[in-house]
């Protein structure tokens, strides 16, 4: 179910409040009242709403100086104006000031319902239209991804050929890079779009789990199949398989594997002949395969059909670049999900993500922007709404020489200000012309 759409009605007047509040109450939203601008303000710093329904006469602050305050902190804020017959010039001001409608008292409670569900009605429209807009404008990604450093520049290049192709991809790079985001890109991308992404996690489940669900089996293969059950490959036909955290398949299954990838037939459990299978495969890892090679914990003839080509996905921590327009991104769609007002990263917290090392990736980044809208009692993501890591100084080697650490020092405060050269070099307090050096000094891009 939805969330409940939460109104704050500000009236001096206990009739209106009482009114009006249990009016839309029986309507099913949630109503919180005040008898003051002054007492809404300091409501608002603590707690958001869908809609302000405010009052423009009023004693000591009135409606239109309210109003200006609200919109002053966030221009998003959705408010409607009440005024007395007689002074519509009032609420004509309050329009041009930024409210979206006026109603006139007293009002007939009969429409005063449909009124407020009209404007709920075109207040999701616009905040769809908000993220469909921030969806399309995503300009610097590839289809889902988010990504404007070199490196990722890089990488859809090299995904936008393969995708075209039929090839097996390897995809490496740490736990939380986009490992399965990148794989569903690729077959987004490709000519099995049609077909279906089918992902199996080697690393989740026991071996004869995964047996019965790669390959299903017919009736009465063993004690418990009381019916035949189709396998994953069967599924996966004619889309797209992938292999997830393939490092962690067992000897048995890598055999399993090895022979479907070879053959592109496999056996029902308790079947009798072979299945033709059709479908590109997409293998994922985290562990050093090559590794696992020497120690004999992987089968170098499977390695050598899953790495056709390989993609690296660097760590986060490579691409500091990425970070600010990876949190907008999340804030962006986690706000919409979580029904959060929070439209702003504040510089000071930006400043903390760019410069956190990530050992989680971009998992870790999604998850500290979610708790930063959860906790956060703010419009905007502050400091401490993070998590108290990031917010602790990284341990740097000391041996490192003073050079590099000023390119990484530049490196960062360029990845915060986006490249804004003279916003950067005011931050760092040289001139452009300096950082310009610097830039070419250090070769950044
Ligand atoms: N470039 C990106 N743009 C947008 N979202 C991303 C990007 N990279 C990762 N994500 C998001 O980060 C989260 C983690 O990504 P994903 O699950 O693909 O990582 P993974 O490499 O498969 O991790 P693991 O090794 O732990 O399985 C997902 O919610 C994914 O949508
Ligand atoms: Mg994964």
């Amino acid at each position: 179910m939805r969330k409940k759409f939460r109104i704050l009605v500000v009236d001096d007047e206990l009739s209106i409040r009482i009114s009006l509040g249990d009016l839309l109450r029986c309507d099913g939203y949630q109503v919180e009242v005040a008898e003051s601008a002054e007492s809404a303000l300091e409501m608002l710093k603590t707690q958001s709403f869908d809609l302000l329904m405010v009052d423009i006469k009023m004693p000591g602050m009135d409606g239109l100086e309210m109003l200006k305050r609200v919109k002053g902190d966030d221009p998003d804020t959705t408010v409607v104006m009440m005024t007395a017959y007689g002074s519509i010039d009032s609420a004509v001001q309050a329009m041009k000031l930024g409210a979206i409608d006026y109603v006139i008292k007293p009002f007939d409670p009969m429409k005063i319902g449909a009124f407020v569900k009209r404007i709920f009605k075109n207040e999701l429209m616009r905040r769809e239209h908000r993220l469909l807009k921030h969806q399309v404008q995503v300009c610097c990604g590839y289809g889902p991804m988010i990504g404007q450093s070199p490196a990722m520049l890089k990488l859809f290049e090299l995904v936008e050929d393969v995708s075209s192709t039929d090839s097996v991809v390897l995809i490496t790079g740490e736990s939380g890079t986009g490992k399965e985001v990148l794989a569903r890109t690729i077959h987004e991308k490709s000519s099995r779009s049609n077909g279906l992404f089918v992902g199996v996690n080697f690393g989740a489940f026991t071996e004869s789990l995964l047996e019965s669900e790669l390959f299903g089996y017919e009736k009465g293969a063993f004690t418990g199949a009381n019916t035949s059950k189709k396998g994953l490959l069967e599924i996966a036909s004619g889309g797209t398989f992938f292999l997830d955290e393939v490092g962690n398949a067992s000897p048995k299954l890598q055999i399993d594997l090895l022979r479907v990838l070879q053959e592109r037939k496999f056996r029902k459990i308790g079947g009798l002949r072979d299945e033709e299978v059709d479908f590109r495969v997409l293998a994922a890892t985290n562990r050093d395969l090559e590794k696992a090679i020497e120690e004999g914990n992987f089968r170098q003839d499977l390695y050598y059909r899953l790495n056709v080509v390989q993609v690296h996905i660097p760590p986060l921590r490579e691409r500091r670049e990425d970070i600010p327009a990876l949190a907008r991104h999340f804030l962006e769609v986690l706000r919409a999900r979580l029904n959060k007002k929070t439209s702003l990263i504040s510089p000071e917290a930006m400043q903390y993500l760019v410069a956190y090392d990530w050992p989680g990736n971009v998992r870790e980044l999604e998850n500290a922007i979610e708790r930063a809208l959860v906790v956060g009692k703010q419009k905007r993501i502050m400091p401490e709404d993070l998590p108290i890591v990031l917010q602790e100084p990284s341990g740097e080697p000391i041996d490192e020489s003073l050079d590099l650490r000023e390119k990484d020092y530049i490196a960062k405060k360029l990845a915060q200000y986006e490249w804004n050269i003279s916003r950067t070099a005011q931050a760092l307090k040289i001139d452009r012309g300096t950082l310009y050096a610097k830039i070419k000094r250090y070769e950044l891009s």
